[in-house]
């Protein structure tokens, strides 16, 4: 609390990232769904061909190369991409500009119950009325559920984070087709991971209230690089603009769009990490199951685990956190006896494994 803050900022609660250890201190690094690998060669060789002289020159934040990269990878017209400082701030401004109805301000975001944490904070922020929609068994999201509930748009994240699942583009489209007045924001931060592969994208040509967001931190491995974006309809990518440049006309730098655009046109380097990740995923689900764990099927580049029954997960997050295993942990209803894991190197899972598997020891011997 401060006096010299306004009331918005005094109550507001913001988004609590996951930790970041202090530079130098080595730890294996699985609580903030981060890429294991390197980005592509390609990266280091565009910015060893980086021109500095064109950071005097402010960037082209809607023609520029890296919206010509994303339209060509996805297969839409430039115009259809809209660009960001990370998926993060993509999302804030689609809730900002799509999310109130004139005249109705009763009307809920619709979220599922238990989803990215981000989606509460921004409608808290932005003064919005949220209803979250229960998951059903084993956090799978029924796409009934989502008509007839009166609502000014619709988030979903998917594969859902922290649950790893993912709906069917089926399932979407229902989704879209029943609610045609609100956007439906598909939130695609992990669709690479999923096997199969597929995005809504290819949705929009029918649903004009369509909204995917997608990012370069998770598959591209650039999370620090903070490039997302968001593909729809000429219409919402319009409104995102009028929203963007009312408060900040530049907020992707020309460093990172030279970057993201190099990375987005390696599609083979890409093809190789997403297969090596979900290799190691089925070896990490196989060896969780194998000492007791159960967890829903990840579409993900993380697992959503439950430890075996005298295992208490918030114990074991803090005694994998004391041997310098970072996972993530939601003390929270619903999920609380569940950890998220994000799959590393199959080394880092191993070590993984491993220190869980001496921590159970000690807990059945204690
Ligand atoms: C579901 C989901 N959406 C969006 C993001 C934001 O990603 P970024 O801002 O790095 O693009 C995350 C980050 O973890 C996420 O889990």
């Amino acid at each position: 609390m401060s006096k010299y803050w306004n009331k918005k900022i005094n109550d507001a609660e913001p988004y609590v990232a996951g930790e970041q250890p202090k530079a130098g201190v080595k730890v294996i690094k699985l609580n903030t769904n981060e890429n294991p690998y390197a980005p592509s060669p390609k990266v280091a060789e565009a910015l060893a061909q980086f021109d500095i002289s064109d950071l005097r020159l402010y960037p082209n934040t809607d023609g520029g190369e890296l919206v010509q990269a994303i339209a060509d990878r996805e297969g839409v017209k430039p115009s259809q991409v809209f660009c960001g400082n990370g998926s993060d701030e993509v999302l804030a401004i689609c809730f900002q500009t799509f999310f109130e109805k004139e005249g109705n301000t009763d009307l809920p975001v619709l979220t599922p119950e238990f989803s990215y944490s981000f989606y509460p904070v921004y409608e808290s922020f932005y003064d919005l009325r949220s209803k979250t929609i229960p998951l059903r068994e084993d956090y799978r999201l029924e796409k009934t559920d989502y008509e007839g509930v009166p609502n000014c748009g619709i988030a979903i994240a998917n594969p859902n984070a922290p649950t790893s699942r993912a709906i069917s583009l089926e399932d979407v489209a229902y989704i879209c087709e029943k609610n045609p007045d609100s956007v439906v924001i598909i939130d695609e931060a992990y669709a690479y991971f999923a096997e199969p592969y597929e995005t809504a994208v290819s949705l929009l040509d029918k649903y004009p209230n369509l909204c995917v967001v997608r990012t370069t931190s998770k598959s591209y491995s650039l999370a620090g690089l903070r490039i997302g974006y968001a593909v729809a309809s000429e219409e919402l990518i319009e409104g995102l603009k009028r929203a963007r440049d009312s408060f900040n006309s530049y907020p992707t730098d020309r460093l990172a769009q030279k970057v993201a655009a190099a990375a987005i046109s390696d599609e083979e380097y890409h093809r190789q990490c997403r297969a090596k990740i979900i290799a190691t995923r089925k070896y990490t689900e196989d060896a969780l199951k194998e000492i007791g764990f159960t967890m829903p099927p990840s579409s993900a580049n993380f697992v959503f685990a439950k430890p075996p029954a005298g295992v208490d997960a918030g114990l074991l997050y803090k005694s994998l956190r004391a041997k310098g295993i970072l996972v993530r942990y939601f003390d929270k209803d619903g999920i609380r006896d569940h950890l998220r894991i994000t799959i590393g190197t199959d080394e880092e899972m191993r070590a993984l494994i491993e220190a869980i598997t001496e921590e159970i020891a000690n807990v059945q011997n204690s």
